[in-house]
């Protein structure tokens, strides 16, 4: 079976976006794949972090990931500092990557205009350990979303790069790209982020849930009840498109192109499938939550596991790379 990784980073909070962009592609691969999939610490404190609720935000990652039925009977999952040679091969890797590949990242540009104050070398490096993570494990394919392509593309030329250098170790991984539709924040406008403000977190509670929904941009086209919708310019739409069945989503698109329904009537028929969708998810949340060994003790085997792997490919790539000492065992 060919193997998949990817990884999320231990934000705490959960959204509907991160749901729907990657965890649920990530359940639905799992019965076709060998799936590995790691909460990434290390690339989270390339930004300013608080180290106190660290734990914390890494064991609620892992709750939701579990929650939605990525358990180990299924896949690997585990905290990436759990295996430190992911950061052992960024190292390496490093030392074949040209600095300009790097500045040149998009999503390092961005973060740098965001973080004026503390553009440190791991915020620029991040990709390498990227490349890193999904290499170590020889991963054929990595899900992620858009924003990601460039990083798995840097992967791939780092893959490249060692091969030709030093002799054909690991095989260029490919972007698995969810055909989910991509939700805006409730803005309507920019991508749904903490940062942003326009977050449906995954786990807020169902009046909560509707009360942002019901002051959500929709089509910005449509000011009276009575004006025809564009849903092609409607975020509410689109999260119709993630959550609601085939023919609601017709009907929903043709009563709003006809002004059959208003967006009050259009976002209540939403709200009811979004909550049937993640209503039993925070309900196994909160069942995980009452036995935290549950989680600890999938991501300590999940560690296990990877080291398993990870143990032979770094003796091969110290091999190649000529770091090897065989005398030091004995
Ligand atoms: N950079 C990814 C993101 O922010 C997270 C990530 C880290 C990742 N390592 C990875 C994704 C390896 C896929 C594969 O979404």
């Amino acid at each position: 079976m060919d193997r998949i990784f990817s990884g999320i980073q231990p934000t705490g909070e959960i959204h509907i976006g991160n749901y729907v962009g990657a965890i649920r592609h990530w359940v639905e691969l799992v019965d076709r794949y060998e799936c590995i999939y790691c909460v990434v610490d290390y690339h989270a404190i390339t930004i300013e972090h608080e180290a106190a609720s660290m734990q914390k935000r890494i064991l609620d990652t892992a709750t939701v990931l579990m929650a939605c039925g990525l358990t180990p009977d299924r896949c690997i999952l585990f905290v990436q500092s759990h295996v430190p040679e992911h950061t052992e091969l960024a190292w390496i890797f490093n030392c074949i990557t040209p600095l300009g590949e790097l500045e040149r990242m998009t999503q390092f540009k961005e973060k740098g205009r965001q973080h004026r104050h503390n553009i440190n070398v791991g915020l620029l490096d991040y990709p390498v350990l990227q490349a890193a993570d999904i290499l170590i494990y020889k991963a054929g394919y990595v899900p992620v979303g858009e924003d990601q392509i460039q990083h798995v593309e840097f992967c791939r030329e780092v893959a490249r790069k060692f091969n030709t250098r030093f002799g054909h170790t690991f095989p260029e991984p490919q972007v698995l790209l969810s055909k989910a539709p991509r939700i805006l924040g409730t803005d309507g406008k920019n991508k749904m982020s903490k940062s942003m403000n326009n977050t449906i977190g995954l786990l807020e509670p169902a009046e909560a849930i509707w009360e942002k929904l019901k002051t959500a941009a929709t089509c910005p086209h449509r000011q009276r009840r009575s004006d025809p919708g564009h849903p092609e310019h409607c975020n509410i739409f689109t999260m119709h498109q993630a959550f609601s069945k085939p023919d609601e989503i017709l009907d929903t698109e043709r009563n709003c192109r006809t002004a059959g329904i208003g967006c009050i009537g259009c976002k209540e028929i939403l709200f009811k499938n979004m909550i049937e969708e993640i209503g039993p998810i925070q309900t196994r949340v909160k069942e995980i939550s009452g036995k935290p060994e549950f989680v600890t003790e999938a991501l300590r085997s999940g560690a296990m596991r990877c080291r398993l792997i990870v143990g032979k490919v770094m003796d091969e790539v110290r091999s190649k790379i000529g770091v090897k000492s065989e005398w030091l065992a004995g």
